[in-house]
């Protein structure tokens, strides 16, 4: 059992623990995934711009924004009024509503080189989408992949995946070319012989990527008659509207995007080249609630907010504030410091890495006592709700935490 920290209520820790398989069905929200352990809130009533009120009735400045689910604020008004009608329009219906056409046409024109898209509710459901998708284009089985794609068998390993299906995706580290093309060619680690049928990149992690490793990749698909697929998730709606094949101009054949997609609800997409996409037809592709039109009408006013707002832009903005006060990088003002944490990350996806889990708790734990909610062990992620007073607030919690915690090292 988790008790729950000072003025929150326990019983909900030790309900969780007791109803809820593995205490929350989100495995990166459970007290071991936030703090490295129990101590802090659990649970929460509601979300409101950047900010979020515990059960126990304590409002803190949020940084994980749902794990990057959120990029325009929780409960965005226009978003929240958008998903509302949609609910009173019925959800869903005996046809597609018509707002998956708009949405798809929006969604391909913002993206590059994507002609055709597909709606799911979860990223690891489309992920897994792309990659049939793929395997009917080529009509092979093998993946080569960088990064975290999901839950689903393959993308994951372990404890009840297939042995069969594990052995057919083959992981390589980010950003290493030789690495990728030794894995494509069949001669890398883990890799069997024949081409892939798809190469699947997250195409940050932790760091910003070199363009010439999403080139290599790209010569790779092409000479291999791979399928090149982006995995957008987290990058989709927060590098660019057109994720990272926008910034790094860099095209991938299919691309999936999810989380702040719809800001909250839930939707993800493939998106992509017509001649993949179109397999869909040769294939078996679907779920019953693909198509309720919650959320594709709160996507929609995501992307209304983007037409006119520079998202983009606010968030890189307030994600360099923050990095540049506390010191990015090996050699800045905290490291200098002795801080037990190294600023890192991109403006729009940083964290602050640790070396000591035990000093990360205590001060994960003491951030939120002095009212900020930071990710353990992934990526903060900066909102349009954030403005110069909330990385005021973060900043100088940061550094008072790290002060007061300086005699415990
Ligand atoms: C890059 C990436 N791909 C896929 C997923 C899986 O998405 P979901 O948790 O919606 O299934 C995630 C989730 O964190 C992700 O970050």
């Amino acid at each position: 059992m988790s008790p729950g920290a000072a003025g929150e209520p326990g019983d909900l820790a030790a309900r969780a623990e007791a109803a809820v398989a593995g205490f929350t069905s989100t495995g990166s929200k459970t007290p071991e995934a936030l703090f490295g352990g129990p101590g802090g809130p659990t649970h929460l009533v509601r979300a409101s711009g950047a900010r979020v009120e515990t059960a126990g009735g304590r409002r803190l400045l949020d940084w994980t924004m749902a794990l990057g689910a959120v990029a325009l604020g929780y409960g965005h008004p226009r978003v929240a009024e958008a998903a509302a009608r949609a609910a009173r329009d019925g959800a869903v219906g005996p046809l597609p509503h018509r707002l998956e056409i708009e949405l798809a046409e929006r969604l391909v024109a913002g993206y590059p080189g994507a002609e055709q898209a597909r709606f799911f509710k979860t990223g690891a459901e489309a992920v897994h989408a792309a990659v049939r998708l793929a395997r009917v284009a080529t009509g092979r089985e093998r993946v080569v992949h960088a990064g975290y794609h999901g839950w689903l068998d393959g993308a994951t390993t372990g404890a009840g995946v297939p042995a069969a299906t594990a052995a057919l995706w083959t992981g390589v580290a980010f950003d290493d070319g030789a690495a990728l093309a030794a894995a494509v060619a069949g001669t890398g680690p883990g890799g069997r012989g024949g081409a892939p049928a798809a190469i699947v990149l997250e195409p940050v992690i932790e760091r910003a990527p070199s363009r010439a490793w999403l080139e290599e990749a790209r010569r790779l698909a092409d000479r291999h008659g791979a399928v090149l697929i982006y995995d957008e998730i987290k990058t989709g709606f927060r590098l660019a509207r057109g994720g990272a094949a926008e910034r790094w101009q860099v095209a991938p054949d299919l691309a999936v995007l999810g989380k702040a997609l719809a800001n909250g609800f839930p939707l993800a997409a493939v998106v992509g080249r017509r001649t993949v996409m179109a397999r869909a037809r040769d294939t078996w592709i679907s779920s019953t609630l693909a198509t309720e039109f919650v959320a594709l009408a709160a996507a929609g006013a995501v992307l209304d907010v983007w037409d006119e707002t520079d998202v983009a832009g606010h968030l890189a903005g307030v994600g360099r504030s923050v990095l540049h006060a506390l010191g990015q990088g090996v050699g800045g003002e905290a490291a200098a410091r002795g801080a037990p944490w190294t600023a890192a990350g991109l403006p729009e996806m940083w964290f602050l890495r640790f070396a000591d889990p035990q000093a990360e708790r205590r001060f994960l734990l003491a951030c939120v006592e002095r009212g900020v909610l930071l990710k353990r062990g992934a990526y903060d992620f900066p909102s349009l709700a954030h403005d110069a007073a909330a990385v005021e607030e973060t900043v100088a919690a940061i550094r008072a935490v790290t002060a007061e915690l300086e005699p415990a090292r």
